[in-house]
């Protein structure tokens, strides 16, 4: 058939029409939505480089994290801050660490909300790397996982439903699954950070955690962009020690990568709407030069036509007010 029989744009006549062959949703329960949290009290403090987000004391998150059950998304995303920094960064596994405070408070207050908590080094060592640093200057993977695990324990023991490790050690899964097996910690899920490029997209992130490396860069830890059968074999790894859900990270330069996991494996794929994918378009907006609430729903809806089951998006709050 060809025209005049056949004219593409009879099903683009009408928003009714356009609505009824409409092939992907967005729904809000695809939705998790990230939460800075640090110490003190009563705090509510926007962040500089993210407009729109905030960090949270472990009390005020409370407050924040009924708005987010409100509004029908399902879970939320925990990340943390040091007080004070070390060598190990041993405040990411203290007990009563602002994560794990806040952890506890959620869950009292909210009991049905997914609670997920950001496992890595990053944001508590004075180096800035996402695993432990040797004499010889070089990121010690094995040692790495052995704290990494005590990390993602103290998450567990705390509350957390799901605990998402995103420092790129190679057998962390392992190291972390095997903690939880050894605890008694049969339920706790684990979402894997498996494919995480060495990205310019974290920059507005690494303000806000205080995470930029002192010196160096992630390269030998996070994956080079240009590839994707690498990413496979680290999803298949991933899955292989353990995890339950696993993730693409950045989204919207890595859309490929997103479509080839959702074909190979059988698990939900997570995908990262990062932070300077966020800023991007509110930089572009507040430029006046794109309609931002148009340009979001265009980024997220085409994560999810690539094939994601699940978006981590500081847009969250917003798209939910949008769609209900
Ligand atoms: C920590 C971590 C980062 C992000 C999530 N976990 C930063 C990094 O790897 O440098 C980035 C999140 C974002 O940019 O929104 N390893």
């Amino acid at each position: 058939m060809v025209f005049p029989e056949n004219r593409m744009r009879r099903l683009r006549s009408s928003e009714a029409m356009r609505k009824m062959v409409r092939q992907t949703s967005l729904n809000v329960t695809d939705l998790i939505y990230p939460l800075f949290v640090k110490a003190g009290r009563a705090v509510k403090e926007e962040i500089a480089s993210m407009k729109g987000c905030f960090h949270f004391s472990p009390d005020s998150i409370v407050d924040e994290a009924k708005e987010i059950q409100q509004l029908g998304i399902p879970a939320i995303l925990l990340f943390g801050q040091a007080v004070q920094k070390d060598e190990q960064g041993s405040q990411a596994w203290a007990e009563d660490g602002a994560v794990q405070q806040a952890v506890r408070a959620i869950k009292m207050a909210c009991p049905q909300l997914l609670v997920i908590t950001d496992v890595c080094l990053c944001a508590y060592t004075s180096h800035g790397h996402c695993g432990v640093v040797n004499d010889a200057g070089k990121i010690d993977n094995d040692a790495s996982c052995e704290l990494l695990a005590k990390v993602a324990l103290s998450h567990a023991q705390a509350g957390a439903d799901v605990i998402a490790p995103s420092d790129m050690m190679d057998g962390r899964v392992a190291y972390i699954r095997q903690a939880f097996e050894e605890n008694g910690f049969y339920d706790t899920a684990i979402m894997a950070y498996s494919a995480k490029y060495a990205s310019a997209f974290y920059g507005p992130f690494r303000d806000v955690a205080d995470s930029t490396p002192t010196s160096g860069d992630r390269k030998t830890y996070q994956m080079d962009p240009a590839n994707i059968d690498e990413a496979m074999a680290e999803i298949a790894l991933d899955i292989e020690e353990g995890a339950d859900i696993v993730m693409v990270k950045p989204a919207i330069c890595f859309l490929d990568v997103i479509s080839r996991a959702k074909a190979e494996f059988d698990i939900p794929v997570a995908a990262y709407n990062v932070s300077g994918e966020y800023m991007m378009i509110n930089a572009a907006a507040d430029a006046g030069v794109l309609d931002r609430e148009v340009a979001m729903m265009e980024m997220l809806v085409s994560i999810k036509r690539a094939g994601a089951d699940i978006i981590i998006t500081y847009f969250a709050k917003e798209v939910a007010k949008l769609i209900k």
